[in-house]
């Protein structure tokens, strides 16, 4: 597989002032994945925010990276669910077909992070595609991760289906948005022309989204923020294209460092 690269640089300063998340960080930064530190922080502060009782929900667990941050600083009582097939498709860059064995591994290796971070038996684990999933979880959602398939139907459909449950004043948090070309569509389609949406910024390619009711004037300047996103999006498609081409140093032009997919 593509293996992402390491970013110390990638602080995320200022979303987390606690002393939790370092913590909480040391025992996920190990634990292979596309997640960077700041976007993990990010993840982390929403997580901790919640009320108890809040319903977590996370498409896309891979080896438990991010399930480890959410499962963490989610409250005591808190219901966190990770919905992942684990079949060895749409798994990272380039890895789109199914492959039994990669997918058993990785399963395999989620348990036993989820196990070492202590978060076992704070998480429940759905292992379907989450168009198959949506009986797993009653009601509305308080904090809905996507990083699952990034396809745009399915991407459309996490973003959509999924999305659809979170309750107002609820927070979706999608990650390679801006960067993926399937997660980008699916955006355009759906929090770009929906009212049901407010962007509230990114870290790198972890966009977050305010669950709440605009007006046809708040909609057209959310609709012009997202759009101020795409010269970034097309930056990283270039990357993209170099790396693929071998030409990852050339890349650096660009700002971007390490041959790994931009995320
Ligand atoms: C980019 S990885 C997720 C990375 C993870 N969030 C982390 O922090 O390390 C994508 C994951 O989505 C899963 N996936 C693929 N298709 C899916 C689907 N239809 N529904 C839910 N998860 C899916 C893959 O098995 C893979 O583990």
């Amino acid at each position: 597989m593509t293996r992402p690269g390491s970013d110390s640089s990638d602080s995320g300063a200022g979303a987390e002032p606690g002393g939790g998340f370092e913590a909480v960080w040391a025992r996920a930064a190990g634990v292979e994945g596309w997640l960077s530190e700041g976007q993990a922080r990010l993840l982390h502060h929403r997580a901790s925010g919640l009320p108890p009782g809040a319903v977590v929900v996370e498409i896309g667990s891979f080896r438990g990276r991010s399930t480890i941050v959410l499962a963490s600083a989610a409250p005591v009582g808190a219901e966190v669910v990770a919905i992942d097939p684990h079949a060895g498709g749409d798994r990272g860059p380039r890895e789109i077909a199914p492959e039994a064995a990669r997918g058993q591994a990785d399963l395999a290796a989620f348990e036993a992070n989820l196990a070492a971070a202590g978060v076992a038996d704070r998480v429940r684990h759905v292992r379907l595609p989450s168009a198959e999933a949506g009986a797993a979880v009653n009601g509305g959602i308080d904090l809905l991760y996507v990083d699952g398939a990034h396809r745009f139907a399915p991407a459309r459909f996490d973003l959509a289906g999924w999305g659809g449950r979170v309750r107002p004043g609820g927070t979706m948090l999608v990650h390679d948005a801006f960067s993926s070309v399937g997660v980008t569509l699916a955006l355009l389609t759906t929090t770009f022309t929906g009212a049901g949406w407010r962007y509230a910024g990114r870290h790198r390619s972890l966009a977050e989204f305010e669950r709440v009711r605009l007006t046809l004037g708040e909609r057209l300047a959310d609709a012009l923020r997202q759009a101020a996103q795409l010269p970034w999006f097309l930056r990283n498609l270039a990357v993209k294209a170099l790396i693929a081409a071998r030409l990852a140093p050339v890349a650096r032009l660009l700002g971007h460092r390490g041959g790994h997919w931009p995320y």
